[in-house]
Parts: C-alpha cells; structure tokens; sequence
C-alpha cells in the first residue's frame, strides 16, 4: 500500500488540512493587522507644555524643582524662567542650585553623576565633561492665569516672563 493510502501528511485529508490552516492564518493575518491600523500610533511622552500655579504663588527669588519634568523655576527681579535640570553630559539630573563659592563665583548646581557644573544664571558650563550648557524653555501664562512652560521651546539664556 503506497503512503498516500495510509493516511500521512500527503493523503487527501491532510492535503485538506494544510489547505484549511493556509486559508485561515490568509483571513486571520490581515484582518489582525487591519484592527491595529484602528488605533493610532501614539508617543506616550509626558506632554511639553507643563501647568504650574499662578505667578503670585511664587515668591520673588524663589527657585522650585518640578520633579516629573525636571526642570527649576525661578523667579527674580526681572520675571520668570525655567532652567532644565538635565545634566547634557549623559542627562542625570542635577542638583540643586547653590550660592556662589570660592570656586564659582557665582550661584552654581553640580551635576552628581561626574561632576559637572553648571551656572544658575545662565546654565552655562562651569566644568566638564558636559558639552553645552543647560536648556532653558519657554514660560508663558495660561488663559486660566497659571504659569506654562513648554519643554519643547528653547529659548534665550536672557528670557524672563513678565507678569
Ligand atoms: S551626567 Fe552629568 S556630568 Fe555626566
């Protein structure tokens, strides 16, 4: 008796077999795909533009942390700016700022990872190893009257908000 009579994978049902398990993985495959295309291929990032409270929540001189974004908000004679606390050498977050010392003469935070510093006034390096200074983003006022700051828009070393 040949082995197509005796039932094996080339006999007529397990042609049939083969021939059903194609056909279905072919309608399940697309149809698979075709529910993913329903949902949208979103980035799950914190959002850029942070709400914080209103600006005479802030105390003139104050610096605060914002801890799940990471960045200071500082308030001076001039108005508000935010300062991110990104280490640029390989984005630890840095202390926070300190007043001047012997060494830096001016307000300061260290980086604690490999001891980069940094100047409040204007992020700039003080010491390596990192490279460039410290970001500093937008801030601007809500229609609800509450402080933003947006992540996403650099801005210039010199920038105050004025309230
Ligand atoms: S991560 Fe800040 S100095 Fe290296």
């Amino acid at each position: 008796m040949s082995e197509s009579k005796k039932g094996g994978i080339f006999s007529r049902r397990g042609l049939l077999g083969i021939g059903w398990f194609s056909f279905i993985v072919s309608m399940v495959g697309p149809a698979l795909a075709n529910i993913r295309f329903l949902f949208p291929n979103v980035v799950y990032e914190p959002p850029s533009r942070v709400k914080l409270g209103k600006p005479e929540e802030y105390a003139r001189g104050s610096a605060t942390f914002v801890e799940d974004q990471r960045f200071y908000l500082f308030r001076d004679g001039e108005g508000f700016r935010a300062i991110s606390a990104v280490c640029t050498h390989l984005r630890c977050t840095i202390n926070s700022f300190g007043p001047a010392d012997a060494e830096y003469g001016e307000p300061h935070a260290h980086c604690p990872c490999h001891g980069s510093v940094f100047a409040q006034k204007d992020g700039r390096v003080l010491k390596g190893p990192a490279p460039v200074a410290l970001e500093i983003y937008e801030v601007g006022l809500a229609p609800d009257g509450r402080l933003v700051v947006d992540t996403a828009r650099r801005v210039d070393a010199g920038f105050r908000f004025r309230v």
